[in-house]
């Protein structure tokens, strides 16, 4: 049942070419696929071993001859022939059904059209074959369909040949030419329209980039396009990578599991990450779009080029594929404080999402050692750690030694499917250092703590650093050995002014060091301090750690205020702010009165009204930290003495300032036509904020200024944020208006579903909708399970991000969650795993709570589950 890392062995046969041939319809495709075979001459077995799930086995004939069973064996999954030859070539015809396919894994209809997903296993559902992605192979694709109801027939590669059949149907021929694994492989066939545009690379080659989306979408793809236009120029001059195809095509599909897929040549994405105009999308979509075209482009190098050599290496392709979208989103932002919003933002979610799942039952190393079901290790681990862990190496290596390291892996690697392993060696190598240490991060799971503390000695001018580190125990690893952590330091003296550091010992001096803590406990000293420093540690968050550094409300103040790294004036803004909520919480606890301190409030007018600071990053620092970064501070979570204190605060800070929300939402209007570029996008975002404190005042009248906000707004940013405000803040329940506004905001948006999706999302996050509200809104005629994004809007927003009303003290939430999980888990196994997640910390909750959902948690496991579902219960239960 459990996969483990150390079984892997290499595949018994290699393929190098697939001919696939589709007879595409809905109840019954034929798949006929032709595979030459080579034994692996690394490999001691003779026998094929093919994988296939939901497959109709209609012929298997090898060599030209048909095999009956015992020629093979079928079972668990798996189509073994033992004693094969060197060279074989196996045709083999199955049937599948399409229409049948809820799962979205494999070939699967959306919206009338083919659509299919094969990472990690879904080719398996698809023919049989060895579904692994250390097995390369070039293919060849001929799709034969209806031409009428499926006019566009799209696979990996290049088109070679199309043409018109009798009976009204015609076929289209593609060939890849790049040696691919199976899980990236993919086919397209349907009524779609495309953008198209030729593109010059930088070598001169034009190439053709398509756009596809269903009919009535054309003015929703101009910007996916100018996304993926920017990312071909970033991966060329950034990194030296080229497109590689004659052809690029990006397909936008309703019914997606995921964000996107990096199939060769055929990208294929959730409409959610390609549709957008300034009616439909919000600034944060857009931004989105340009990130997820980015990330999946990059994949053409980061991954299919070189991919990974069995799963557990998954984060080799997606860590990296992720730090190169974060740096191209970074670069587009065109200024060093857009760099710092990006970087403060990736942080936010790296603390949000990752650092709860490295403390909870689902914690995994970077590369994971086992796992039951693939698709559940799709995590922010992987992901976003993995992403921190490669960082990591660009600020050991410098910017300079990081390309030099990435060439290297490419003239070692490029065509093969390779390990984490791998990637270290190339960077070390082509820098000439040992990161042997390095290696921990990717084997050992948790979040390190690592803690500061400071000597001055004012008489040697010195300061001494003294760190030390520890790691948590996490699932299967209770002992951990000492990371190598790069600590980015700077010292600030009294008047806000950079002390340039400078390591005993060493010559040169800098405002910012990085010190490399290797041991367990380590001790730095910096010379020529010439006075007691307040100091900056872990700029721009140069490891994904959590820092235990004890600094005064004025140390923190003074970096607020002057800190020349925006991330930690950022962070010590967040430190204030976190402070307070942890004592607030607890007061909420024991029923104590709650007060907010004036030199807080003062400290929060001065970041609101300097106007010199961009709006961006003022719109970061006024927004406190979320309720799960508050409950992921404490050891027993009490889910809505978290919200009481945090809207008590938000209520205070809201009064307090109400004159200074007003002024910065006036100076922060965007006139004129709407542009989602950073700057403007920044200036809705503090304007909104604004908004949203300023609906928390005891007066009414911000209300209709709300109102007319969504009346009079040219664009989706602004009128979502207005609306969002009004049913968040409670106005809905003063004023029927709002009721309007929302029926009005269904109306207009009715045919975009993707609007429909904010819709339900805006009323399953709120405070104030409570659980029956919810029931209702499950039983809407737009509200189905079966399209991904829809279940996550209502039945996810809910469950994972409104903490006050999914923890009710009754457990009608967590009912609620059993109920509708075990409702998806029949249709869609991959969609519900997430939802499971949503029980993550419940052995952290008040034992108010932890009872109701322990019993909900129980029923669920009682039940039959996919193997998917199984395994988050069963780890959640058990840790
Ligand atoms: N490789 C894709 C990406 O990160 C994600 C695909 C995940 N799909 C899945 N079924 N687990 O871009
Ligand atoms: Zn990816």
């Amino acid at each position: 049942e459990t996969i483990q890392r150390l079984d892997y062995t290499v595949p018994s046969f290699l393929v190098d070419h697939i001919d696939l041939t589709f007879d595409l319809a809905p109840s019954a495709t034929s798949v006929s696929a032709t595979t030459r075979f080579k034994h692996n001459p690394a490999s001691d077995s003779r026998e094929i071993v093919l994988n296939g799930q939901d497959l109709e086995l209609v012929k298997i004939v090898m060599n030209g001859r048909t095999l009956e069973k015992p020629d093979y064996a079928l079972d668990h999954g798996e189509l073994r022939i033992p004693n094969a030859p060197d060279d074989v070539t196996l045709v083999i015809d199955t049937l599948v059904r399409p229409d049948k396919n809820t799962s979205l894994m494999g070939l699967y209809i959306s919206n009338g059209n083919f659509f299919t997903q094969c990472e990690a296993e879904g080719f398996r559902k698809i023919t049989y074959y060895p579904d692994r992605p250390d097995v390369m192979a070039s293919y060849t694709v001929t799709l034969f369909a209806d031409k009428k109801k499926y006019p566009v027939l799209l696979s990996n590669g290049n088109l070679v040949d199309q043409g018109d059949l009798p009976k009204g149907r015609h076929f289209a021929k593609w060939e890849d030419p790049f040696k691919k694994p199976s899980y990236l492989f993919a086919l397209v066939a349907g009524n779609l329209v495309c953008q198209e545009e030729t593109f010059r690379l930088a070598d001169g080659r034009d190439v053709l980039l398509q756009v596809w989306v269903e009919d009535g979408n054309l003015d929703k793809t101009p910007h996916a396009m100018e996304s993926l236009k920017h990312s071909i120029a970033w991966d060329e001059s950034r990194f030296g990578l080229e497109l590689d195809l004659d052809r690029f095509m990006i397909v936008a599909v309703s019914d997606f599991n995921m964000g996107a897929m990096e199939n060769k040549g055929l990208n294929i994405f959730n409409t959610r990450y390609v549709l957008a105009n300034p009616r439909i999308a919000t600034d944060q979509d857009y931004a989105n779009i340009e990130s997820v075209v980015g990330h999946e482009y990059f994949h053409n190098w980061t991954g299919d080029r070189v991919t990974c050599r069995d799963w557990f290496q998954l984060s080799l392709k997606e860590g990296l594929t992720v730090f190169r979208d974060q740096e191209f989103s970074a670069d587009r932002t065109g200024s060093d404080s857009g760099r710092a919003v990006k970087r403060i933002e990736d942080v936010r979610t790296l603390r949000q999402v990752q650092f709860p799942e490295d403390a909870g039952p689902m914690a995994h190393p970077v590369r994971p050692d086992s796992y039951q079901e693939i698709n559940n290790f799709y995590t922010v681990t992987i992901y976003e750690k993995g992403a921190e862990v490669v960082r990591m190496y660009q600020t050991l290596l410098g910017r300079d030694g990081f390309k030099k390291g990435m060439d290297l892996y490419f003239k070692r690697h490029d065509g093969n499917a390779v390990t984490c392993a791998d990637f270290l060696a190339a960077m070390a190598d082509a820098n000439g250092r040992d990161l042997s240490q390095f290696e921990l991060w990717y084997s050992q799971a948790g979040t390190p703590r690592v803690k500061l503390e400071s000597d001055y000695d004012s008489l040697n001018r010195t300061l001494s650093l003294t760190l030390s580190q520890s790691c948590p125990p996490t699932p299967g690893q209770t002992e951990k050995k000492p990371f190598l952590i790069p600590i980015a330091i700077g010292l600030l003296d009294a008047h806000g002014k950079e002390i340039p550091v400078r390591v005993k010992g060493s010559d040169n001096a800098s405002d910012t060091c990085v010190l490399e803590l290797t041991q367990e406990k380590q001790t730095f000293t910096l010379v020529d301090v010439p006075e007691k420093p307040v100091i900056s540690a872990l700029r721009n968050f140069s490891a994904p750690v959590i820092l235990e550094f004890e600094q005064t409300d004025e140390e923190l103040l003074h970096l607020l205020a002057n800190d020349t790294d925006s991330f930690n004036r950022w962070e010590a803004g967040q430190r204030l702010a976190m402070r307070r909520l942890l004592e607030l919480t607890h007061a909420v606890r024991e029923n104590r009165p709650l007060t907010l301190d004036k030199p807080f409030i003062d400290a929060f007018r001065t970041v609101l009204t300097n106007t010199s600071l961009d709006p961006a990053l003022r719109e970061l620092a006024l927004t406190l930290p979320s309720e799960t970064i508050i409950a992921e501070k404490m050891d027993e979570i009490d889910p809505r003495a978290i919200h009481t204190a945090r809207q008590f605060m938000r209520k205070t800070l809201a009064n307090a300032l109400e004159k200074e929300w007003q002024k910065a939402y006036k100076n922060n209007l965007t006139d004129g036509e709407y542009r989602p570029i950073p700057q403007d996008a920044g200036k809705r975002a503090l304007k909104n904020l604004a908004l949203s404190y300023l609906l928390l005042c005891d007066s009414t009248d911000t209300c209709h200024m709300a109102i007319d906000q969504y009346r009079q707004a040219n664009n989706m940013t602004d009128r979502l944020a207005a609306l969002t405000s009004l049913v968040h803040s409670g106005c809905m329940q003063k004023l029927p208006e709002v009721k309007e506004l929302l029926e009005h905001f269904y109306k207009e948006y009715e045919n975009e579903p993707l609007v429909i999706d904010k819709w339900f999302s805006l009323q399953s996050t709120s405070p104030t909708t409570s659980i029956e509200s919810i029931r209702e809104l499950m039983e809407h005629p737009a509200f189905t399970f079966r399209n991904p994004n829809r279940a996550r809007s209502l039945i996810f927003g809910f469950c994972h991000n409104n903490m006050a009303q999914f923890h009710a003290e009754d457990g009608s939430g967590y009912e609620f969650w059993a109920k509708y999980l075990l409702e998806l888990d029949r249709i869609n196994p991959q969609v519900a795993a997430r939802l499971a997640r949503c029980m993550d910390q419940y052995k952290r909750y008040v034992p108010s709570l932890r009872q109701p959902a322990e019993r909900a948690l129980k029923q669920v496991s009682k039940q039959e589950l996919s193997r998917d579902t199984r395994e988050i219960i069963n780890k959640t239960l058990s840790a």
